[in-house]
């Protein structure tokens, strides 16, 4: 996730800014930038890689003198990672500069509108759009300006801005990104987040959506969008550093499932117009897509799972048929890639080896391939022939869990396009699956608020030797995922197993007190999977059920049942997994695990 700083007082700007932006470096970022007015001008350096390059670009500041300035890490969204799209953003004259967290969904039209009135851009991000819009409505006065821009700027931003006519003056704004401001001893600071000041003030005020502030060195003002005064109380921060690092989570995993509302809601919001799915990045006419034969889903681990999940949505909803497969497998069996292929390659980090190298093996057979990656910029997002990206922001955890959720999204999406491309759903049927998405963030964020009596069943396995997760269908692929997130972090040994397939071998496993997860979100399949609960129950094993909230009879046969809101049978895993997500996490802190980074596990798994 992008950083940004600034700072007004009456020491150096630079290196506070610099110093500001280490602090935010957990985010996750892939170049850095600073801007400072001199006294004259504003001065700005910025550089793909780490901020050590800025620091050496700068001299830890020390070329870029002035006492007001603004500062970025970029997470790329729009652009992919270069010292020309980093942070700050110039108006064409540099008079106003610009640094930005968050994704401008309209930038297009914007773009387009302002090139007509003869703006020049030198990035392809849509951060610089704001620059030039504040340039097109500033006569003078900042907060108008910033007012002005408010009203025709659509998605999430926490923005800070310099005017070079107002030096005295830092101006931030947000919405949806998160944003705060303090006043320290020696002056006033704006970050996205505690530890970039904490080390200067503990007393901070958490901006609100559409709230206006204009630093000086020695006073905080607050507005709203209609640019009228409004007071705001402070917060005193009680974190120590390292904790602010995760914004008050105790562990990046459980920041990252806290944010998973955010990040389906900005992977689907700018795809959603109306009742339209625009995929403008998926780079296929709607000839090519009705020629579409067969798609292939890759992947490797969570990624995979996803791909479970998208075979069953694809399959019902556009009738095409699709094969998933392990990228490590997919890459060594010569498969049979014809004419009307389509190869997408699923991955959050976009570096995975068996993943990178499988979609080189669809390029060099001659189909067509797409990305589903989280990282922009990274190899398979740039050797993909397409790229959608999800928007879920830097994932720190080994343990996906955000980007996995924005992957669902993706394929929902994708799902949906081709179904109403191909006419195999009706325009009335699009706009109740697009209803269902976007009730999904807040459904999420209703079973996140519910993790007290997860974490106490949690708390009763920490012993537990075998753990299985059944489930038919969607169910089986959220089975996938449950088991995988359990062993991976806890290193309870786990199964995830078609819930009709148990009876074939398995059942053998199940003894008294076995542990297993039955996942029953299909309607259709209810009655299916209860009788192999019943199968197992009779075996001694203690049963956890994860279930619709109409579904009570579960509690007749499950010890124990876990209700998610109803939604459509194909969202269903974006759903059933946060409980089982919570449940892995709690098992392994439970135990005393590395949650974050597990043993033997790497983030991204660059080797074979
Ligand atoms: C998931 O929790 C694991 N960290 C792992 O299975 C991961 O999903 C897999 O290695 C694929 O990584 P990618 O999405 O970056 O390609």
């Amino acid at each position: 996730m992008c950083g940004i700083v600034g700072y007004i007082g009456t020491e150096q700007a630079a290196p506070i800014l610099l110093d500001g932006l280490e602090k935010l470096e957990y985010r996750g970022y892939d170049s850095a930038g600073i801007a400072v007015f001199d006294g004259e001008n504003i001065q700005m350096k910025k550089s793909i890689g780490r901020l050590k390059v800025l620091s050496e670009l700068t001299h830890d500041g020390a070329t870029m003198p002035g006492i007001a300035g603004i500062g970025h890490t970029r997470w790329a969204t729009h652009g992919a990672p270069s010292d020309v799209n980093a942070h700050p953003h110039f108006n064409g004259d540099a008079s106003i500069a610009v640094v930005h967290n968050g994704i401008i969904e309209n930038y297009g039209k914007l773009k387009k509108k302002l090139m007509s009135k003869g703006c020049e851009f030198r990035s392809e991000t849509d951060t610089e759009v704001v620059a030039h819009l504040l340039d097109y409505y500033y006569k003078g006065d900042p907060l108008a300006a910033i007012a002005h821009v408010m009203h025709h700027v659509e998605g999430s931003y926490a923005l800070g801005i310099l005017f070079q006519d107002h030096p005295g003056e830092i101006y931030a704004v947000r919405k949806d990104s998160p944003l705060i401001v303090g006043k320290g001893k020696t002056g006033s600071l704006i970050a996205s987040d505690v530890p970039a000041i904490l080390k200067y003030t503990r007393t901070v005020y958490f901006i609100e959506n559409e709230e206006i502030v204009r630093l000086t060195a020695d006073s905080l003002n607050f507005y709203n969008i209609d640019e009228e005064e409004i007071e705001k109380e402070p917060t005193t921060i009680e974190w120590d550093i390292s904790a602010a690092e995760k914004g008050g989570y105790e562990h990046f995993m459980l920041k990252e499932m806290y944010e998973q509302p955010k990040a389906v809601t900005d992977t689907l919001n700018p795809r959603i117009r109306g009742n339209q799915i625009l995929i403008e990045e998926l780079g296929m006419t709607d000839e090519e897509i009705r020629s579409v034969k067969k798609i292939f889903i890759v992947a490797c681990g969570s990624a995979y799972h996803t791909g479970v999940t998208a075979k069953y949505v694809i399959e019902g909803l556009a009738r095409i048929p699709v094969e998933v497969e392990l990228a490590s497998e997919f890459r060594y069996r010569n498969p049979i890639l014809s004419e009307g292929t389509l190869v997408v390659i699923v991955s959050q980090s976009g570096e995975t080896a068996d993943s990178l190298a499988a979609l080189r093996e669809a390029k060099a057979a001659g189909v067509r391939t797409l990305g589903i990656v989280n990282v922009v910029g990274s190899s398979i997002a740039r050797e993909a022939d397409n790229v959608i990206y999800t928007w879920a922001g830097p994932e720190i955890a080994v343990a996906t869990t955000k980007a996995y959720s924005t992957q669902l999204i993706a394929e929902y999406l994708l799902a949906l396009k081709f179904a109403r491309v191909r006419g195999q759903i009706t325009e009335d049927e699009l706009a109740d699956y697009i209803r269902d998405l976007k009730r999904l963030p807040q459904q999420i964020e209703l079973l996140l608020n519910n993790k007290t009596k997860i974490q106490r069943f949690a708390n009763r396995y920490l012993a537990a030797r075998d753990v299985f997760f059944i489930g038919r269908g969607v169910d089986y692929a959220i089975s996938l995922e449950g088991s995988l997130k359990l062993k991976e972090i806890s290193y309870i040994h786990s199964e995830a197993y078609a819930a009709g397939e148990l009876k074939h071998g398995t059942i053998s496993l199940i003894e008294e007190g076995t542990l297993v997860a039955a996942v029953l979100t299909q309607e259709e399949l209810y009655k299916k999977t209860m009788s192999n609960m019943v199968e197992v129950k009779s075996r001694g094993a203690f049963l956890l059920a994860v279930t619709n909230t109409d579904n009570v009879e579960a509690e007749k046969i499950a010890d124990y049942v876990i209700y998610i809101p109803k939604t459509n049978p194909y969202f269903t895993n974006s759903l059933a997994v946060i409980p089982l997500q919570l449940f892995a996490y709690y098992v392994s802190i439970g135990r005393g695990c590395d949650v974050d980074k597990p043993r033997n596990l790497a983030k991204s798994v660059t080797v074979e």
